[in-house]
Order: C-alpha cells, then structure tokens, then sequence
C-alpha cells in the first residue's frame, strides 16, 4: 500500500507541551507499594523509593504525575499518609477493596517526585469530603510556614512548601462505582466552591473539573455542560479519561480506537466551548486527558468481587503485547495533534498497574511493550506540532466503520530546526510505503528511525525475556530531493527523528 502527507513548518497546530507525558500513581494494587516504594529491596534508596523504577521513569520521560487516585481518592483522608509513620492509621480502601497502611503518603510522594524530576499533580477528595478538607491539605502542602497545617508539614521535614499548582477536583464522580458518586449539579456546585475557595487561598493554581468518565458514560456529553455552567470562571481544565481493549479478537478495530479517541475529544472542546459561547466567556477551557491507556477491562470485570481486604495485592496488572503498544503509540499522536486544547495528560497508570513498567517484589524491573512508544515520542517530540493531512487507503472495521491505515502526527522546533515524524501502519496484513513531502523543512540527515513490530502482534515482554518487543532500527528509509520515504510494516509504530 502507499500513502502520501506533507509536512510544512507552517502549518503550526500549538506548542508541544511537556505536560502532555504525564503519567498516574494511584494508591491502587502494587503501583505504590512494591512499585514506586519498597524499604529493603536491594535497589531502594534511604527513603525505601526504588532507584531501578526511578531510572526507568527517567527514561521513560514522564514530566507530571497524578497522585493519589483514580477511585482511591474518593475515600480518603491525607492527614493519614503524613506525620510519623508509627502513627498513622491503617484503613479500609472502598474503592479497591483492600487495607491501606498509609506508610506513603503526600510528604513522601512529593520528595519522590523531585527525586524523579516530575511535576506533581494531586487530587482532593470530593466523595467523601468537601471545601474544609481541600483548603487543609492546600495549607499543609502550599503555605510556607507560621500556620497550623504548614508548620506541622514543616515540623514533619518538610521545611519548604511543595508548591503544587496542579489540583484536580475529585475523581470520575459521575461513575455510579464511586464513592459519593453525584449528579453533575451536586459536582459542579461542589467542585465551583472548592475551586472558589482555593483560590482565595491561592491565586495562582490551576484546577481541573472532573469530565466524564468515559464517552460511554449514558451522562457525556450533558454532564460536561452542566459541570462548566457551575464552573467556568473558576477552573482551567475539563478532564476526560478513556481505555481501549481488543474485543472478542477484533484486532482491526481495536487498532482503530484512536478513532473514539478523536471524537471524544473533539466532542469535549465543542461542548466546553458552547458553554463559553452561552456565558459570553472567552475563555478557553482547557483539556486534561488524565486518565488513557489500553486496558482489558473486561477481564477485570469478570473476576469475582473480593472477600478480603489485603495490603498492595495484584491488581490489573495487565500484560501488553505489540498490538497495545501500537495503540498507545496511535493514542500519543491523537493527544499530540489535539495540543491546542489537550495541554495535560496522564497515562494511567505508572508502575504494575496497567503500567508500561512493572517490577517484583525484591525483584527486578522492566518494561513492558507500551513503554517504548512513550519514552520515544516523550524524547523526541520538540518545539511545535504540525497540522498533516496523511493520503492512505482505509481498512473496515466492525466498531468504526472505514478507518485510514495510516494515522500520524508531526513536531518541528524552529529553534534547531530538528524535526519528527511519529506514525502508525493499522493494517493487519500489509506494509505501507509513507512519502513524506519535506516541503520548508530541509533536513541534512535522519537521526532516527525505529520500528515497532514483529510477526505476532501478541508478543509480549515478560521479566524473563524484557527486550522481546522494542523498537528495532529501521532500514527502509530514504531521504532525497526533499521527500523522506519510509516502509511501515503491518500493526507497527514508527518514529523518524531529522536534523
Ligand atoms: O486507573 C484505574 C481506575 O480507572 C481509576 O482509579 C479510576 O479513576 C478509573 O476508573
């Protein structure tokens, strides 16, 4: 097959923003505990976080992070993850159904994200808690010192604030599986007086209303309306959270979820945008994808509920094969071409937990097919996005009717004049031969071009055998006369690096 596209460096969509490479840490299964942190692993530091899953971070080129849920959150009280550890209450986690011990809390999260060089991003909780609770933990994580919260953050060695300016406002409280799950009126009131608060006691934050939970959500669409009426003025971002999976060995369609992807958000932007039009704003709300990823729900909904309570269990600890990597490659291009309005987003989630790294306990670390597609497009993506238009054949798929084989998106930094090219080849069973117009864009070399494919689009990585799915140097590249060409092998992502 053959397809065409046309990069021109002035055809600038938005800035590539760094938040784009954000990630999640949930207190959910093993993401914490035996994840991030493991006292007495071999590769721990002297605050028990686990150096081997922090090189891997790094390399993985995560920017912001989400802590401390996800569902987690709708239950739980911060006071309990801070002060001495010996002190802290072991509790009953509704949301996961499992025994939080509390020995990681805020104080730590925030010196584990300096140790990891990203920004952190936290939630209050809106479920079972409200405007006070919110404004507490603000006081003990923001305010430098000489009040009663901040002076006990300081007194628990945390001598300077953690000024965090990332808040999200509760967590999916339109999904009925939350606890204090609400209509979106009960939310948006909730969330506009939180908001209003916290920013009486800090201007300077930038908060994120919870958007649906989901585009099947029977409430998308009106729930985003009705959240913005109550609180347009007073946040900056809308979220949306969104999981594919393949179906039934549905693989065509599967590979086609960018698809949904691009609707859901385009549906979000046009709907917070006729919210702003009805209120004669014009301000632009903003787009924090914080929750996407490959997820195979529908494994963990078949499983039975738990009986018992247990302290950082296996929870979907999902394996990923080549296929998944595509899709999460397809999902970055979607986020990247959306940069004008999707300016946060967070792969959920980090570490064991549908997670592109996973470890052992007191064992090793290592990634899984997903994390290859992030750490490449989180490295190479610079300066701007590009508008491109790719010329394809489509594939039919039950789910989304005729889909383009080929999806892809563009950056181009004026400052060093490197550019990047990021693509998928959708189709199951035939290669396609991308030409790439150069047009204003005149590279003296490619630095990069890596594949990721292989015969069975169901290989995964495993401890044992990690480098079983990575991306492999591609030779079928050629750059000439302003036009690059390059050969995209059938359920395969590829990135091409000029300079
Ligand atoms: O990421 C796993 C869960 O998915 C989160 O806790 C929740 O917000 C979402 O439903």
């Amino acid at each position: 097959l053959n397809a065409s596209m046309t990069l021109d460096p002035d055809f600038r969509i938005a800035p590539v923003h760094r938040r784009t490479f954000g990630s999640f840490v949930e207190h959910m299964g093993r993401a914490v505990y035996t994840g991030i942190y493991e006292p007495g692993h071999p590769a721990a530091d002297a605050d028990g976080f686990r150096r081997d899953v922090l090189d891997l971070i790094r390399e993985l080129g995560v920017t912001l992070v989400r802590y401390p849920g996800g569902n987690f959150v709708s239950g739980y009280r911060w006071e309990d993850g801070v002060g001495p550890r010996e002190h802290r209450p072991v509790r009953r986690d509704l949301a996961w159904h499992s025994t939080e011990t509390n020995q990681f809390g805020l104080d730590e999260f925030v010196r584990w994200c300096r140790r990891a060089e990203v920004e952190p991003m936290m939630a209050v909780n809106l479920g079972t808690r409200g405007i006070a609770e919110a404004l507490d933990l603000l006081e003990y994580a923001n305010h430098p010192e000489g009040t009663a919260l901040a002076d006990q953050r300081v007194a628990n060695g945390a001598t300077e604030p953690h000024d965090i300016r990332l808040w999200c406002l509760g967590n999916e409280l339109d999904g009925p599986w939350q606890v204090g799950h609400k209509t979106a009126r009960e939310y948006g009131r909730l969330a506009a007086e939180t908001a209003r608060a916290m920013r009486m006691a800090q201007r300077d934050l930038e908060l994120v209303a919870c958007g649906s939970s989901g585009v099947a959500m029977p409430t998308f669409g009106s729930w985003e309306a009705e959240v913005l009426e109550e609180t347009y003025d007073l946040v900056d971002y809308i979220s949306l959270h969104a999981y594919y999976q393949e179906h039934d060995g549905d693989l065509r369609s599967f590979l086609g979820s960018v698809t949904e992807m691009d609707h859901f958000i385009d549906s979000v932007v046009a709907t917070a945008d006729a919210v702003g039009a009805r209120l004669r704003d014009s301000k632009r709300i903003q787009l924090s994808f914080d929750e996407w990823n490959v997820w195979y729900q529908s494994h963990f909904h078949a499983q039975e509920p738990r009986e018992d309570w247990p302290v950082a269990p296996r929870v979907i600890e999902d394996r990923y094969n080549l296929a998944d990597a595509v899709v999460v490659g397809n999902m970055l291009i979607s986020l990247l071409r959306h940069s004008d309005r999707v300016t946060a987003a967070c792969q959920a989630q980090l570490v064991n937990v549908i997670a592109p790294i996973m470890t052992e306990p007191g064992g090793p670390a290592w990634r899984q097919t997903i994390f290859h597609p992030f750490a490449r497009t989180a490295a190479a993506a610079s300066g701007d996005v590009l508008r491109v238009e790719p010329v394809c054949p489509v594939q039919e798929t039950a789910r989304y009717g005729p889909v383009p084989v080929v999806d892809a998106t563009a950056t181009h930094d004026q400052a060093n004049g490197a550019a990047a090219v990021f693509a998928v080849n959708r189709s199951t069973d035939e290669p396609v031969t991308l030409d790439i117009d150069l047009r204003g864009i005149r590279p003296e070399r490619v630095t990069e071009c890596r594949t990721l494919s292989g015969a069975d689009p169901y290989a995964v990585n495993t401890a044992e055998d990690p480098e079983r799915v990575a991306p492999r140097d591609n030779p079928d590249i050629r750059l000439q006369d302003g036009h690059l060409s390059v050969v995209l092998p059938p359920v395969s992502w590829t990135v091409v690096t000029l300079a």
